[in-house]
Parts: C-alpha cells; structure tokens; sequence
C-alpha cells in the first residue's frame, strides 16, 4: 500500500488503540437502533440518512464496521474499508458473532481499489471524514459514487475543534484560529486528524463535484453521562454542538 505520511501515522496509532474501541463495537453491533457521534443520538431524531435498502454502500474508515452491519440489517449492500489491521479484527470478529457478513478491505479511504461508480452512498462516521486528507478522501468518495449518489459523514463539530486545548476537554474559549484551519495534531493524541472550516468544506465538496443538501449540528442530549471520550464534556455538549453531519449529493458534472 502505497500511503501518505500522515496515513501511516493514523494506521500505527489506531492499530495502537484499536482495543480501547472493542467495547463500543461489542455494543453497537448488538442493537439494531442507528445512531450517531459519541452520545449515540438516534437516527430517527436526526434523519440524516436516505433509504438505504438495495444501495450499494461504501464505508471510508469503517473501524469496527457497526455502521455497515446497520445498514446492511436494513437491506444495503456494505463494504467497509479501513486502514487498521487490528480494527479490521475486531471488525471480522463481530461479523462472525452476529453471522453478518459484507466484505472488508484492509486499505486507504484516499485510495480506495474499488471501481468508480460502484456506489449510490458513501458514508463515514469519524472515519476518512477526521482522519483523512479532505482532498484525497473526497476525490475517493466522488469517483466512487454514481450520479446523484449520497455521501453522508460524521465529523467533530468547527465548534469543538477551535475550543479544544493540546490536552484536556474542550472549554468555552477559542483556542485555535479558525483561519487556515486543516491539519490538527494534539499532544494528548498520536494521530494527523485534518478539520477544516464550514466554507473550505462546502467548496472542497463543491471542488468534488458534490453539492450539500443538509448539516446536521449535534449536541449531548438531556441527561447525557460523560463517555471514554475526554476530550468533551456532556456540560460542554449540551451548550454548542460537538459533531456535525454532512448530507450532499454526487452533482452529474
Ligand atoms: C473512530 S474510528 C471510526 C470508525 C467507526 N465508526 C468506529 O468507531 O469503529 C476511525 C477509523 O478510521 C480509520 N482510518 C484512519 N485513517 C484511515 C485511512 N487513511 N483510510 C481508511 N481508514 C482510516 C482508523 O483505522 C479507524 O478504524
């Protein structure tokens, strides 16, 4: 495999902490319920996601693979792609357990070897959409996807971005500019993650061929407990939004 430099960085820290996610696959592959983000929101509240019965889907960055096995459970056709040996692991591990199997494949969302046009929707949940470079991942995402196809992903919010500190939970201060915002590497945190400003997203996705339809802001719901994520308080995410969810369109350019 041919990788970027902050590629192999990403795989070497996820193959690192690959066992700290087997608990959180454990649980969503047990429930058939769709959610989204750190503090499960429900699907149904959010209606980010078409029908996706009889769809060809491609996960970028799909971990241990719960989005695919809750799409596929409601008729899709899945493959997940990941870049981490052992989340792939994990991944088979759970297909096994729940006799749900859709194929894998041990490779980068910024070079995917699947043929163009294969897909009606591309999804990510805190996968290619944080960890790869946008511009790769979404030249990916628009060569894969049929005209008119889905792509639907899960990031942190531009919000929690600019008030996180190196180490420590997100406060109520602006900690990083916002201008050239891309790159984003934390001293708490081994991996090259890439978050980029509301406009530099729509006009890469436009760059890509890809017009937004809807984003989704989400926050920590009433009586939210805090996670394994200590980067963010629920306080914090009940006040501003802490993951956002892009819906856009592959445009018949
Ligand atoms: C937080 S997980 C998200 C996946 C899934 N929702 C989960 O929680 O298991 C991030 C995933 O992105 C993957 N990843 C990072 N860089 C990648 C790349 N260049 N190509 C494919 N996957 C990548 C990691 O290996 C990891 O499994």
């Amino acid at each position: 495999m041919d990788l970027s430099e902050h590629a192999k960085v990403n795989r070497a820290a996820w193959n690192v902490s690959a066992a700290d996610y087997a608990a959180a696959a454990q649980r969503n592959w047990g429930t058939d319920e769709i959610s989204w983000g750190i503090w499960n929101v429900p699907e149904s509240e959010v209606g980010a996601l078409p029908d996706v019965g009889g769809m060809d889907v491609v996960e970028l960055g799909c971990g241990t693979a719960y989005v695919s096995a809750w799409l596929a459970r409601r008729g899709a056709r899945p493959i997940g792609i990941d870049l981490s040996e052992n989340q792939l692991a994990t991944a088979r591990r759970m297909q096994a357990e729940h006799q749900l199997e859709f194929p894998l494949v041990h490779a980068s969302a910024e070079d995917v070897p699947l043929s163009a046009e294969s897909a009606d929707l591309v999804i990510s949940e805190y996968g290619a959409s944080l960890w790869c470079d946008p511009d790769l991942w979404l030249r990916e995402a628009s060569r894969l996807l049929r005209a008119d196809g889905w792509l639907v992903f899960l990031t942190n919010s531009l919000m929690v971005t600019l008030c996180a500190p190196d180490v420590g939970p997100a406060t109520d201060r602006l900690l990083r500019g916002q201008r050239g915002l891309r790159v984003v590497e934390y001293e708490s945190d081994d991996g090259v993650e890439f978050h980029l400003a509301h406009s530099d997203w729509i006009n890469t996705l436009a760059r890509h061929g890809f017009a937004v339809t809807a984003l989704h802001e989400l926050y920590a719901p009433e009586g939210a407990q805090q996670t394994q994520f200590e980067w963010v308080t629920p306080e914090w995410a009940q006040r501003w939004p802490v993951e956002e969810i892009w819906v856009a369109r592959r445009t018949d350019t």
